[in-house]
């Protein structure tokens, strides 16, 4: 089977999730390749709403092997609640796996997070205050401390206590703030340490034995390809790789490993945090959007930014993802608009039509969306499972998106379960083909 990368193809909260447990099924592993618990996933399975954080959502397949590797940065405290609440849930991490060359986040990149966002003021990126930036920052000034050093007993203790000095200097210094208790933070975080010690392994090596594989790896993306530190829209971006080759990076793997990308949206756009975002609707629309979608924070609860679909950046997408096809989700939360809109084009205060994503669009607030109108559909679509049950409306909008970005859809979701997502099986099979 083919090596499938899932990504988000906007600016994250896609409900990838959802798309990855569907294909996890028949796959040897799934991998988390970056990012850390700034990432949110919710599965529903019958009644039963899972969230994870780090934890690949392939999980609840019990014969999948789950991997966070390299490129992730780990928040051990969060890890380890995660882990027991799936105990608790009935679920089991046997087939667990993390990489030691993943970074830790330790308490003092949450609060440098936090201080620096403070001291951004107005131009504060919004981040989620889990310590994300400062640990990758870390990481490129080679002075992060990687899981396998932190789980080895005769390392963390020398490790971590000259790290907590360095840092509590370095902090006062620049923020005034007050220094971390290393006591404390030691017997805290030796907890964690013995707890993770038994799943933390070389992944590289174990990822590139299931790519050679039968029945291959899915890797699952976090946030999206717009908050990519590169390619998205910098400076308003995570600082990790979220975009295909991400996977590349993040797990050791080579590029000629990847067989398929499989691009995740939803029927309209959403952002959270600051940052240009062309087809926001700071109106009704939005709030339309927003309530029927739920579309609320899976980590933080911050409400979303609600807009409608932008083919403009889903083409940017396509290009720098080498999309093979794309998931469209969210199709119930547009039913009961008399009309609906996609963005395809912006239109420069000369008039004239950019329909490629400019680089410098974060600093381009005179560029105006130009929206095809579609007319809307009135019905519930939450229990269609076949295509052709569609609304003849809502079969016109997913045909148009497919025509803009000149990929077809391989999936189309009506709903958070398992059971609402129309699959086009032979897309995903023609498009996702295995290479070797
Ligand atoms: P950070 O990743 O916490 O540093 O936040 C940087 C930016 O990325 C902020 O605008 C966040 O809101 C955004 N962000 C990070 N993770 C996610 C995600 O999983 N979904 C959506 N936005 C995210």
């Amino acid at each position: 089977m083919a090596n499938i990368v899932i990504v988000g193809a906007q600016w994250g909260d896609e409900a990838k999730g959802k798309i990855v447990d569907y294909l996890a099924n028949d796959k040897e592993m799934v991998v988390r390749y970056g990012g850390g618990n700034n990432a949110g996933h919710s599965v529903t399975v019958g009644n039963i709403l899972y969230k994870f954080h780090l934890i690949p959502s392939g999980i609840l397949n019990c014969d999948t092997v789950c991997v966070i590797s390299d490129g992730v940065v780990i928040d051990p405290g969060v890890l380890v609640k995660e882990i027991k609440g799936l105990h608790a849930q009935g679920l089991s991490t046997s087939n667990l796996k993390i990489s030691s060359s993943a970074h830790v986040i330790l308490p003092y990149h949450r609060l440098q997070d936090e201080l620096e966002e403070r001291r951004r003021g107005d131009t504060k990126i919004g981040t989620t205050g889990r310590g994300i930036g400062p640990a990758y920052m870390d990481k490129a000034a080679r002075v992060g401390l990687r899981l396998g050093e932190f789980v080895r007993p005769d390392r963390f203790e020398s490790r971590m206590t000259s790290l907590l000095a360095a840092k509590n200097e370095s902090l006062a210094k620049l923020y005034g703030a007050e220094p971390l208790d290393v006591h404390k933070t030691l017997e805290e975080y030796r907890d964690y340490a013995d707890y993770l010690r038994p799943y933390v392994m070389d992944t590289s090596r174990l990822i590139y034995e299931a790519a050679r594989g039968e029945k291959g790896v899915l890797f699952e993306g976090a946030q999206g390809t717009l908050l990519d530190l590169d390619l998205g829209t910098y400076p308003f971006v995570t600082s990790s790789h979220p975009i295909a080759g991400g996977a590349c990076i993040g797990t050791g793997i080579g590029p000629t490993f990847i067989d398929g990308v499989i691009g995740v949206a939803k029927s309209y756009t959403t952002r959270v945090g600051a940052g240009v975002f062309p087809t926001e609707q700071v109106n009704e629309i939005g709030e339309y959007i927003r309530e029927r979608g739920h579309e609320y924070g899976t980590t933080t609860g911050r409400p979303r930014r609600c807009g409608w679909l932008d083919t403009v950046i889903l083409r940017y997408s396509v290009q720098v993802n080498g999309m093979s096809c794309l998931s469209l989700g969210h199709l119930d939360v547009l039913s009961g608009l008399d009309e609906v809109k996609i963005c395809v084009a912006y239109r420069e205060p000369d008039g004239s039509l950019i329909t490629q994503m400019p680089t410098d669009l974060p600093y381009r607030e005179e560029l105006e969306p130009v929206y095809e109108t579609l007319p809307g559909w009135k019905e519930d679509v939450s229990a269609v499972r076949e295509y052709t049950d569609l609304p003849e409306n809502a079969k016109l909008f997913a045909k148009r998106v497919a025509e803009l970005i000149e990929i077809p859809i391989g999936t189309l979701s009506v709903g958070p379960g398992r059971e609402q997502t129309i699959i086009f099986e032979d897309v995903i099979q023609s498009r996702c083909k295995k290479r070797r």
